[in-house]
């Protein structure tokens, strides 16, 4: 669980219109918060024990972004894997992105490309060797976001979603 203290490690400040968001480690106490971005962004839902054990693992890549009223305004997790290298059959760790999603009324602030990159310092304690991630074909701002950080595409995955839609595979060497 994250303490205050924990909280304060990674605190990062962008001005909306004079108002600070902040983006820190995410802590227990964040987690309705998360649930309620992600319920509004995405059509992927989680059970709250799946977003607990991220928490519980992954600690420190586990970000949120508030507003100047502490409300949860966006999030990031990932979670990490032993894995085959992309260009290898070695076992490596990888960092799987699990999730990202800023409200609309936050969006094109820099927001979740702070969260990106800040998640990824983080992730490098885990001794990454690649970034992994999938994402909807139809997804341009999120490829767009993605490609902007140098993530390739690996391949497609064919009906990833269940709803059907393929996924872009993207990587990146750590
Ligand atoms: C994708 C998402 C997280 C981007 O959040 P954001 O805070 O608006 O992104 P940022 O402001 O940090 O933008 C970073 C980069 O993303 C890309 N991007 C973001 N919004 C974009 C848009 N509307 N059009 C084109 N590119 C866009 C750009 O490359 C941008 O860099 P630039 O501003 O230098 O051009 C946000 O649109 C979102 O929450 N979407 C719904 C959830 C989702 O699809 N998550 C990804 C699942 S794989």
């Amino acid at each position: 669980m994250g303490t205050e203290k924990d909280t304060r490690t990674n605190y990062f400040n962008i001005f909306n219109d004079k108002k600070p968001i902040v983006v820190r480690r995410c802590s227990l106490e964040d987690l309705e918060g998360v649930i309620e971005v992600n319920e509004k962004e995405l059509p992927e839902d989680y059970p709250y024990f799946f977003y607990k054990s991220i928490l519980d693992n992954y600690p420190e890549s586990f970000q949120v972004a508030c507003n100047s009223n502490g409300k949860i305004i966006g999030y990031i997790m990932w979670r990490v894997e032993r894995a085959p290298a992309i260009h290898s059959l070695k076992l490596m760790n990888q960092g799987h992105l699990v999730s990202i999603a800023v409200l609309k009324s936050y969006r094109r602030l820099g927001i979740a490309a702070t969260l990106l990159s800040n998640s990824m310092k983080k992730l490098k304690k885990y001794k990454i060797d690649d970034f992994v991630l999938e994402v909807r074909v139809s997804n341009y701002l999120a490829i767009n976001l993605y490609k902007k950080f140098n993530f390739t595409t690996h391949n497609i995955k064919e009906k990833y979603y269940r709803d059907g839609e393929n996924a872009y595979y993207m990587t990146l060497k750590a």
